[in-house]
């Protein structure tokens, strides 16, 4: 027999669902049964002007296929008026997907603050804010999913946007740490770095290339971390145009140095090939122990000066 994941009785809060991945999540959810919460602020891709068309729209869309669906209007900024419309109307909060975002790209060097400033309070202070108001349901309930969304800009560095890959990697932090504190209650906490096709992206790249990459390719990753049977927490996933993968930290092997007064940096630069040694390296869960290292270094004999030969006299750096 073929089955469905469903969500029916459940509740999902899109952000941003007024077009792009928000959308395609919005309607698919209420195509699985879930009562949505279609928040978005309805301003231009840069972050400018409000509206309710782009929120109504997906909610018309949704009932006219049968689905649930109520409108949003506030920023995620205001995340406790989005939570609140949840409950308003539909008693309960089971999804939560932070995904309004906008861009603001200039080159560091003509960054303004406001830049800087905007970027931070709709990504970052957006996302806390609507996870924050979630929270406690969530809680009460041991039941809670919730979608963060990165990006490679965060993850890799992009130029002319370092705002927003700041501001994007902050939800990698953000995600680990809420899964450690969500997982006794079965909130499981995720977060996505897309790629698809949008308002946002239309510009940046050409249009073969982004006729391949529908937001519909994103839904179904976030349909799976989204569902009542995934154990998936505290995991960035790269998605897009078909392709899934999870990402992780990777610890080179590393050097271990006495920590005496024989630990110079001529000392460090002698074993720099094993600092960045990746050929044996770890996927690290956590960092380094920091007491197995303390007895295993102590026991060392003290470090070996850099030695090179600089034409025929030998230097030897500390
Ligand atoms: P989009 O511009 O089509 O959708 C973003 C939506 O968020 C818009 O409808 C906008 O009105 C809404 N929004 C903006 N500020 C808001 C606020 N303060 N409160 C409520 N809603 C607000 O762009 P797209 O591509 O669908 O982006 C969705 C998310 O995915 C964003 O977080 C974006 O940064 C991220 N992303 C997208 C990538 C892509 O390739 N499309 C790549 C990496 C990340």
């Amino acid at each position: 027999a073929i089955q469905e994941l469903r969500y029916d009785g459940q509740t999902v809060v899109v952000t941003g669902a007024g077009g792009g991945l928000g959308r395609a999540y919005a309607i698919f959810f209420g195509s699985r049964g879930a009562n949505v919460v279609v928040n978005d602020l309805g301003g231009s891709f840069k972050g400018e002007g409000r509206g309710s068309q782009a929120a109504d729209k997906v909610v018309d869309e949704i009932r006219s296929a049968g689905g649930k669906a109520v409108a949003n209007y506030d920023s995620v900024d205001n995340g406790e008026n989005i939570i609140k419309t949840a409950i308003d109307n539909f008693g309960r909060i089971d999804v939560l997907i932070n995904n309004a975002g906008i861009l603001r790209d200039i080159s560091f060097k003509n960054m303004k603050q406001q830049d800087w400033d905007l970027i931070m309070t709709v990504h970052v202070r957006g996302a806390y804010k609507c996870a924050r108001a979630a929270w406690p349901y969530f809680r009460k309930q041991k039941y809670g999913r919730l979608i963060s969304t990165a990006s490679a800009a965060g993850l890799f560095g992009s130029f002319g946007q370092c705002n927003y890959s700041a501001a994007k990697l902050a939800l990698v932090g953000f995600t680990e740490t809420l899964a450690k504190e969500g997982l006794k209650y079965n909130i499981l906490c995720n977060v996505i770095a897309p790629i698809a096709a949008s308002r946002m992206t239309e510009t940046v790249m050409p249009p073969d290339v982004l006729a391949s990459l529908g937001p519909e390719w994103i839904v179904p990753l976030v349909s799976v971390l989204t569902h009542k049977s995934s154990t998936e927490t505290g995991a960035i996933f790269e998605v897009g145009g078909g392709h899934i993968a999870k990402l992780r930290w990777e610890r080179a092997k590393g050097a271990l140095l006495k920590p005496d007064e024989t630990l110079t940096p001529g000392a460090v630069a002698l074993k720099w090939s094993d600092v960045t040694n990746y050929k044996e390296a770890e996927h690290p869960d956590g960092p380094a122990n920091a007491m197995e290292i303390l007895e295993a270094a102590g026991q060392l004999p003290p470090n070996n000066p850099g030695e090179k030969l600089d034409f025929k006299d030998k230097v030897v750096l500390i």
